[in-house]
């Protein structure tokens, strides 16, 4: 049988982690996973290597070309994620694309956003537009607002402040599961001929402010917790006062801020129709991550 050669890019972070464990889980014996770290000696791919066994690590850093070519070789499949803090598509990402290229690749599956198409300016833009026109086969995965941010982005001032602050006002996000969108990637990794030249909006089936949000957590854990909307100023000054840089802020702002000048999310049915499931509730994630929630 066809064994499917898979680099996953990202692999120590929210998504990468996700897409491994459903790929185990599923195709284990269909695919040979290569994750692609910049460094297979830190905790987090250590840890990778621990919890699933016949790995094959492949040093990979976007921002450095000489690691493309070995991170390449005898790859089939690379599922592509941008890490938050590349913005500069053509530096970094045409490079990656024309190694692709080079390898003869047989597929991309690129994780950009959810409304992608409609910003010219955002990176995930630009490297849609890129891989479409390398002529490379791909399939675009396009998610909402992760629930994982409660957990990650958003926990520093949970933790320390038990609030949420963002510039959100009463803005809706549509809240989806990292996992739900492991189990999409590897349902079209498994099958990426089925799926080529599409795009998939990966969305839960909530809608939701941050104020209903943290609603949902109280009731769900007895917490107290808050949410306050800063104006993006304040925000900016605010998270500057605890350490965290300029690039990381202005995401912040742009992700939390500009959705109240924007329609409610749409709510796609991608996710159900590729897996079969329905997917996860805020409520459900909140409980399974109740821990997290208790301070
Ligand atoms: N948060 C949301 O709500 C949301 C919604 C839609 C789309 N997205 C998109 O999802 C992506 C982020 O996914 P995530 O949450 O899984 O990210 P993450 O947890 O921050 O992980 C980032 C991964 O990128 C790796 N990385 C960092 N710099 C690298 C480099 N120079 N070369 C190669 N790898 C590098 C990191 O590995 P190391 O271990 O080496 O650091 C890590 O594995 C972004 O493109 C974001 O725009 C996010």
């Amino acid at each position: 049988m066809f064994m499917s050669k898979i680099l996953i890019t990202g692999a120590s972070g929210n998504i990468g982690k996700s897409v491994i464990k459903q790929l185990f889980s599923h195709l284990k014996t269909s695919v040979s996973v290569y994750p692609g770290v910049r460094n297979p000696g830190k905790s987090s791919a250590l840890k990778l290597e621990r919890l699933y066994q016949g790995l094959n690590f492949k040093i990979l850093d976007f921002e450095n070309p000489s690691t493309f070519p070995e991170a390449l070789e005898d790859i089939d499949l690379v599922f592509l994620l941008r890490p938050s803090h590349i913005s500069e598509v053509k530096k970094y990402f045409q490079p990656f694309i024309n190694a692709l290229i080079d390898k003869k690749i047989r597929g991309v599956v690129f994780l950009s956003v959810q409304g992608v198409e409609k910003s010219s300016v955002i990176p995930h833009n630009k490297i849609e537009k890129l891989i479409s026109q390398s002529g490379i086969p791909y399939v675009f995965l396009r998610p909402s607002y992760f629930m994982q941010n409660l957990t990650t982005t958003l926990y520093d001032e949970l933790k320390r402040n038990q609030r949420i602050i963002v510039p959100s006002g009463e803005a809706l996000f549509n809240w989806v599961d990292v996992e739900s969108i492991g189990e999409v990637a590897a349902v079209v990794l498994g099958h990426f001929e089925t799926y080529t030249g599409q795009a998939f909006d990966i969305t839960g089936y909530e809608n939701l402010n941050f104020l209903e949000l943290v609603r949902q957590i109280n009731e769900s854990t007895s917490q107290n917790l808050e949410y306050n909307s800063f104006n993006p100023i304040s925000f900016y000054f605010y998270q500057k006062r605890t350490g965290k840089a300029s690039g990381f802020i202005m995401v912040m702002i742009m992700l939390h801020f500009l959705p109240r000048f924007q329609p409610p999310p749409v709510i796609s049915n991608a996710y159900e129709k590729l897996t079969g499931n329905k997917p996860n509730s805020l409520r459900k994630f909140i409980e399974r991550e109740r821990s997290s929630f208790s301070f």
